[in-house]
């Protein structure tokens, strides 16, 4: 296998040192947790007396002393000044000093370097705040990994009280914003994710989850397809092997960022709506299920139309009134964990960019509370001039959800849906 790097950021309590352990433990390369490197230093400083605000000290210290890391039993021990530190930088103290030093310019600068020399040659997975962005620009794949600050202030909470800590919901809460305050608003390398990475929202996500999506990027990254996770029918074969040959061949597709697609259902797959290839393009990257198109009644039009598209169990709408069969059975194929195909246009739009949508579709994924991956189809496909496809990261609705399904929620949910559509018209470079 090639040499890889893949770089895991996000704020504090995303599970990123954890998550990136275990995926590192199952690729069989190593871990670096570049917090660990600042905790040592920011438990140095304190050690030394050196005052965390004070550049020019914190400076003089990097002369002196750096941390290092080595590796036992595949996990990673982190030494400072001759001493391995790693039981005494897990504190609550020692979070917030390593979140200040992590401010001076020189300790980053000192930082970087090390790290980039530590990823130099080998495969490693690689967790922290700027590794997308600046240690390793070039990084095989780039996960950020956040979480709500609730959530993740519920994972802090259960780490300290299983290391016997005592603290409070809400404190630990005002510790998770005060750092994500902290990290993100900092001059020099801010926390934000780089424009290339794959953002993860592991709000409602097991770990176990959390550690097999990222598994799945990777592979397919790595140029390794993922198995179907479910029986096609011999109809979608068929049509799988038609759309893979035609895309590659007489239209083709470039397709950006389809590590997406391999999420684990249910879910809604989205997508602007140009020509009736279109279920077909943005079906094939979606390697592990048969996708269950919604798609107007009018197209099953003859006996074999209606045939073919009972065989590829797409679910006949009727546009022109509340047609609550459809809704129906889109809610009985998500609640049996199967992926939805819907094009909420409603009808093909000659433009391109995503025009106004049907609100329908905010209704279902409220009402099943499954995330929204959204898809941009960047043209109509033409022969032999290649067109963009781009996927988005996915949209997740619990928190909306959790209010309630009503027409403000609903709303909501259309306007992070537009939203999620200019970002990803801006990607492509297109005018919205
Ligand atoms: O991931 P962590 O909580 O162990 O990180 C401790 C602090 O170190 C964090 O608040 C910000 C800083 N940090 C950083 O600035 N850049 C990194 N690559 C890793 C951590």
């Amino acid at each position: 296998m090639r040499v890889f790097t893949i770089a895991i950021d996000g704020p504090v309590g995303a599970g990123k040192s954890s998550v990136a352990d275990e995926v590192a433990r199952r690729l069989g390369v190593l871990h670096l947790d570049t917090g660990a490197m600042y905790r040592a230093f920011a438990w140095l400083a304190i050690q030394e007396g050196v005052s965390l605000a004070d550049e020019a000290a914190l400076e003089a210290l990097t002369k002196r002393a750096l941390p290092d890391v080595l590796y036992e039993d595949g996990h990673q021990r982190t030494l400072i000044d001759g001493r391995d530190v790693t039981g005494f930088i897990r504190t609550p103290d020692i979070s917030m000093a390593a979140s200040t030093v992590s401010k001076a310019a020189c300790v980053r600068a000192a930082m970087v370097e090390r790290q980039q020399a530590l990823a130099r040659e080998r495969s490693m997975v690689l967790d922290g705040r700027d590794i997308g962005t600046r240690v390793l620009p070039d990084a095989t794949l780039k996960i950020y990994l956040t979480a709500s600050p609730e959530a993740r202030a519920r994972r802090r909470l259960e780490d300290l009280q299983k290391s016997g800590e005592d603290a409070s919901f809400e404190a630990v809460l005002q510790d998770v914003l005060r750092r994500d305050r902290q990290d993100m608003t900092r001059e020099v390398d801010p926390l934000r994710p780089a424009p290339d990475a794959q953002v993860l929202d592991s709000s409602d996500m097991p770990f176990e989850h959390v550690v097999e999506d990222i598994l799945r990027r990777i592979h397919l990254r790595l140029g390794h397809r993922p198995r179907p996770a479910e029986a096609f029918t011999p109809m979608y074969r068929v049509a799988r092997v038609a759309a893979a040959l035609l895309f590659n061949v007489i239209t083709p597709i470039r397709y950006h960022r389809a590590e997406a697609a391999q999420m684990d259902a249910p879910y809604i797959l989205i997508a602007n709506h140009l020509t009736m290839l279109d279920p077909l393009i943005v079906a094939l990257k979606c390697y592990r299920y048969h996708v269950r198109f919604l798609g107007k009644k009018e197209l099953e039009s003859n006996r074999i139309a209606r045939w073919m598209f009972q065989k590829l169990l797409m679910i006949p709408v009727n546009r022109h009134n509340m047609d609550m069969a459809a809704m129906r059975a889109c809610l009985k194929v998500l609640k049996e964990d199967h992926v939805l195909g819907i094009f909420p246009e409603g009808t093909r739009h000659h433009e391109g960019v995503m025009q106004s949508m049907e609100t329908g579709i905010a209704m279902i994924a409220l009402r099943a509370k499954v995330p929204l991956l959204p898809a941009y189809i960047q043209g109509r496909p033409k022969a032999f001039r290649r067109i963009n496809v781009y996927f988005g990261d996915p949209i997740p609705v619990s928190e909306i959800a959790a209010k309630g399904v009503n027409k403000d929620t609903c709303a909501e949910l259309m306007q992070r849906i537009g939203q999620t559509y200019d970002a990803l018209t801006q990607m492509a470079g297109d005018p919205r």
